[in-house]
């Protein structure tokens, strides 16, 4: 039904106008497509597809997340839309998470108007180049953890975190997507006061009802009491830090039961020549207990991380050239 689709928090844009007796007004502008040039086809998913476009007045380029409404509603998939909708209009003030400027409808369907990330998945830059060097996962690693460290202290859980959700932009700079499974945490901290050290991260009030994100990067937690804390997100962090450096991730098999069974028995191995420091991190978050794995505080002063200096300075310099 149409009202389910309510456009609360749909951004707007407010103009000053001139009336007819002289006096400024200001007058609120809702996009809508007809303010768009359409362009190529970025990704396609279950219920959407991705296209590049131009906004027309000042040809700024966006990436527009298309969904059919239709499709969605059968599905019983709206909860996740709105879910999505919902995660993004709370995290709109990190550069590392793709960000949603406007919502709009027509008949068939809901239009996500976000951030371009022309760089495409860190999935696909990782496969081309097989591995990463130590200077490029401390580089992507740093972005990925200080987005993860912005979202957790606005409340939200992304729950899916996976190298084909980590886009990239045109300076190769990262931008977190996919907020579609997220969890919303009630009463989330305010900005920049989160307690690194919270003995209840992980415990009951961070509890997410259940939910299953990607065989490969999904914690045991999870899995075992379909839980979903903040600390799955730095479970995901660590299968990532190890596949940018591995080049595959640590828990992979035959089939999704087979990699749920190897994650619940923690089974993995480095492979010969792994970082060392790399290795102790990794050691630190591929931890079964969520209440025992490395906050984000402590990953940030890890060793491995030594020298990043976190918060803007992180998105300022320039990205590591990929070799
Ligand atoms: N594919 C999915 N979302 C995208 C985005 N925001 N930018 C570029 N490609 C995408």
């Amino acid at each position: 039904t149409a009202e389910e689709w309510q456009e609360q928090g749909a951004a707007v844009m407010t103009r000053q106008e001139i009336d007819a007796s002289g006096k400024p007004q200001l007058r609120t502008v809702k996009k809508g497509v007809k303010d768009f040039n359409f362009g190529r086809t970025l990704g396609e998913g279950s219920y959407s597809t991705v296209l590049a476009a131009t906004d027309r007045q000042n040809l700024k380029e966006y990436a527009i997340k298309v969904l059919d409404k239709r499709h969605i509603i059968k599905e019983k998939k709206v909860k996740y839309v709105n879910i999505e909708r919902d995660t993004l209009n709370r995290l709109t003030e990190h550069p590392g998470i793709v960000r949603l400027y406007y919502t709009f409808q027509d008949e068939r369907s809901l239009y996500f108007v976000l951030d371009l990330a022309s760089g495409g998945e860190l999935l696909g830059v990782l496969k081309k180049m097989g591995s990463f060097d130590v200077e490029c996962t401390r580089f992507y690693g740093a972005q990925i953890l200080d987005s993860i460290a912005y979202m957790h202290t606005r409340g939200v859980i992304h729950r899916d975190l996976k190298p084909e959700n980590v886009l990239l932009d045109s300076d190769m700079f990262v931008k977190i997507t996919d907020f579609g499974t997220a969890k919303i945490l009630p009463n989330p901290k305010p900005n920049g006061a989160d307690d690194p050290g919270n003995p209840t991260d992980g415990a009951a009030d961070d509890r997410a009802m259940s939910f299953v994100g990607t065989a490969e990067y999904v914690s045991p937690e999870l899995l075992r009491d379909k839980n979903a804390c903040k600390a799955s997100d730095l479970w995901a962090f660590g299968c990532i830090i190890f596949q940018l450096l591995a080049g595959r991730p640590p828990f992979k098999a035959a089939n999704e039961y087979l990699t749920f069974q190897k994650i619940l028995a923690l089974e993995y191995t480095f492979p010969p020549g792994f970082p060392e420091l790399a290795r102790d991190l990794v050691e630190r978050l591929l931890v079964l207990e969520p209440a025992n794995r490395l906050p984000v505080e402590q990953i940030m002063s890890h060793r491995f991380f030594e020298g990043i200096k976190w918060g803007k300075d992180l998105w300022r310099h320039k990205a590591p050239r990929l070799k």
